[in-house]
């Protein structure tokens, strides 16, 4: 059977925003958009989300307040990725809730197990989204700042620009590859360090290991289920296997982590190990764009969250959410703050 794709017009909201999405987009095209978007996560516009995301930090742990335990997946890793990509976006405080929506329809949308009507509710929150966003864009196009979205509107290749709808297909991405992976992070990199005493010492006598314990925490409990996609563009050979041209392959790049000829006693949990050669945030022309975002707002959310609770601890309970569709996810990871 061969099926036709669907005209712009015959598109939803959700399908537009996908039919212009980085990763799927054909090499020439992802070159042009990548090129224009690279500016707008240069270092000073790290620095401003960094800034911003410091204060939304606080008034989460502030909320959080000084319980005996809480549940860290929950009240910390599932809110935090959503918030610093909205700072980074420029999003107003008291439009969150309705970026909340669109960072929900976009990771939800995309799970290809959700039946069509279960599909149709978990993006019902896409449309609005796009009118927040188109309606931030219009504005900075009147009144440019230096900012992300303002950078964009700027930003200027051999005569071509983005337009509104590439621009918000742009954060659509942004938040697709930005919310899951970031949320798993979190959760993983505090369960990885409150096991293992003394690794969590080594850090707090020197912070500078902050970036070597993310890496070590990508590289030692990745927590992706699916591999990343590739279409062959011509016959190969690899060791031993054809694969023809057009085929997909799924790169398995979360074993990586665990090849013994690269990394010394792999199953060891050591965040000073060296991770150049670490391909956790990829490699080549898809290089992930939001990595000094994610190691930003890790390392400021990891400084809080030991400067409330200095004697914090794993909990009791640990729940895996077995379902979920490209995740080892936890739905609960309890931690005691040991505040006498
Ligand atoms: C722990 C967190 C993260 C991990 C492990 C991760 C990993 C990756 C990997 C492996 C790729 C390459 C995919 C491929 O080659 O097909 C990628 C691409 C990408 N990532 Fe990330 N990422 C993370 C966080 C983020 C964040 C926070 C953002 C946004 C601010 C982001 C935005 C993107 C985008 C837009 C791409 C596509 C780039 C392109 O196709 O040119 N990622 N990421």
């Amino acid at each position: 059977m061969h099926l036709r794709k669907k005209t712009l017009e015959e598109m939803d909201a959700f399908e537009k925003l996908m039919n212009n999405n980085l990763f799927f987009l054909d090499r020439k095209n992802h070159l042009r958009l990548r090129k224009l978007a690279l500016p707008a996560f240069s270092p000073r516009i790290m620095d401003q989300m960094k800034a911003r995301f410091q204060i939304l930090c606080k008034e989460r742990f502030d909320e959080i307040g000084t319980p005996e335990s809480f549940n860290f997946a929950k009240e910390v890793s599932e809110m935090f990725p959503t918030q610093a990509i909205a700072s980074l976006v420029g999003i107003p405080r008291d439009k969150f809730p309705i970026f909340d929506s669109l960072a929900y329809g976009v990771v939800r949308g995309i799970n290809p197990m959700l039946t069509p009507d279960q599909r149709k509710e978990a993006i019902k929150g896409v449309p609005e989204g796009l009118e927040l966003l188109n309606d931030l864009i219009n504005e900075k196009r009147t009144h440019p700042e230096d900012d992300f979205l303002s950078t964009l509107i700027l930003a200027e290749d051999e005569g071509s620009k983005l337009s509104n709808t590439e621009m918000c297909a742009l954060v659509g991405a942004v938040l697709g590859a930005g919310s899951d992976t970031a949320v798993d992070l979190h959760s993983y990199l505090i369960k990885n360090l409150l096991s293992h005493p003394n690794q969590l010492k080594a850090l707090k006598n020197d912070e500078s290991l902050v970036q070597g314990a993310i890496s070590e925490t990508l590289r030692y409990e990745p927590s992706g289920k699916t591999g990343l996609a590739r279409y062959a563009s011509e016959d190969l050979d690899i060791k031993g296997n054809h694969i023809q041209k057009g085929q997909m392959v799924q790169l398995i790049t979360n074993t990586a982590g665990m090849d013994s000829s690269i990394y010394d006693e792999p199953r060891r949990f050591d965040i000073r190990r060296n991770h150049d050669k670490s391909i956790s945030f990829g490699q080549g022309p898809h290089y992930c764009i939001g990595v000094t975002l994610v190691r930003s707002q890790t390392e400021v959310m990891l400084k809080e969250l030991f400067k409330r609770f200095p004697d914090l601890s794993m909990g009791d309970e640990i729940i895996y959410d077995y379902n979920h569709h490209n995740a080892r996810r936890m739905d609960v990871m309890t931690v005691k703050t040991n505040i006498s």
